[in-house]
């Protein structure tokens, strides 16, 4: 039987998030939306381009049914508002978490054995409302950060050192904001850490760079955020979920003790397969690597403190 994946939000990056699991014939897709004709008319266009990107892959667009989310193995949430030119993450807080909890309610109850992704901004935050609304194990609540960050982070060592994207690998752990973690020692290019390869003063550029990816997009775009990165963030997630993968990827995820955080949503490397985030990988931190991470999870745990404070 094929597996399904119900994107949430037919926007930017749900739209292109569908798109890419279709195109990869990972999944049939179930697009929902709250704006009329808008998931149908994506999805009968994508359905359109089928013949020519040479998949099967059934992609239906719907508005507001969240039957059509039955027996979905996935379910990735990209519904909300996006950032403009000016605000944070953080400034979509309440009016994100009203429009998620209203989807998790109705996904819990259609897919209860569903994994869910979380796109949805300002991320850890978001993964909590999600968490304590569906009441889902916190394998099946994973975040998409890390991915995103980490793939910023990986572009801008490429263009540095003028070698191939496939050549680097990199880790972003921490909160979806000015607080992640970017680590160097942890950052490699065929294997060698890019410390050995990037100057510190390009490393700490680079860096800023990563840390300011989003914001350097919603200003050049002003009428939105990025969407093309983010939905390759997810659909690596997605695969690595559908394939049983067990693919370690810097994911937000429920921390319980683990680098010394208790009961909060934060990105650190995960171990990715059918059952979700199946199991989180401990990587030793250098004193200042762990204080970054530690100021992270403050940051987190204020807007966490936020959301209960305004019900
Ligand atoms: N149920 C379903 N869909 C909803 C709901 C809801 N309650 N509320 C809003 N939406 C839909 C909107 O109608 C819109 O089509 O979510 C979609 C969001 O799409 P865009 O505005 O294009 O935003 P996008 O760029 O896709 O970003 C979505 O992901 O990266 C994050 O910060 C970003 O929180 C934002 C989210």
């Amino acid at each position: 039987m094929r597996k399904k994946v119900t994107v949430i939000g037919a926007g930017n990056v749900g739209a292109t998030v569908a798109m890419r699991i279709a195109e990869k014939e990972l999944a049939d897709v179930a697009l929902i939306d709250i704006l009329e004709g808008v998931p149908a008319g994506k999805a009968l266009d994508l359905t359109e381009a089928a013949p020519i990107e040479t998949h099967d892959s059934k992609i239906i667009g719907v508005t507001n049914d969240y039957s059509l989310a039955k027996g979905s193995e996935i379910v990735i949430v990209t519904a909300g508002i996006p950032r403009k030119p000016g605000m944070s993450r953080d400034d979509l807080l309440t009016t994100n978490a009203g429009i998620m909890k209203s989807v998790i309610k109705e996904i819990a109850t259609v897919a209860p054995d569903a994994i869910l992704i979380i796109v949805s901004n300002p991320l850890d935050a978001m993964c909590h409302v999600a968490f304590d609304t569906s009441g889902f194990d916190k394998k099946r609540v994973i975040g998409m950060a890390g991915v995103l960050d980490s793939a910023r982070f990986r572009a801008f060592i490429a263009m540095e050192l003028n070698v191939s994207v496939e050549n680097t690998h990199a880790f972003v752990l921490g909160a979806h904001g000015d607080t992640m973690v970017p680590l160097p020692r942890y950052s490699t290019v065929a294997g060698i850490p890019i410390t050995e390869l990037i100057s510190a003063e390009r490393i700490e550029a680079i860096i800023e760079r990563t840390r300011n990816g989003g914001g350097e997009i919603v200003g050049l775009l002003k009428t939105g955020s990025a969407f093309y990165a983010p939905a390759s963030a997810a659909t690596e997630m997605a695969e690595a979920i559908l394939k049983d993968k067990k693919k370690i990827l810097p994911c937000v995820t429920y921390l319980q003790g683990e680098y010394g955080i208790h009961n909060l949503f934060i990105g650190v490397p995960v171990k990715l397969g059918s059952a979700g985030a199946e199991e989180i990988v401990e990587i030793k931190l250098t004193d200042d690597e762990n204080e970054s991470l530690q100021r992270s999870a403050q940051a987190v745990q204020g807007l966490v403190d936020d959301l209960k404070r305004l019900g």
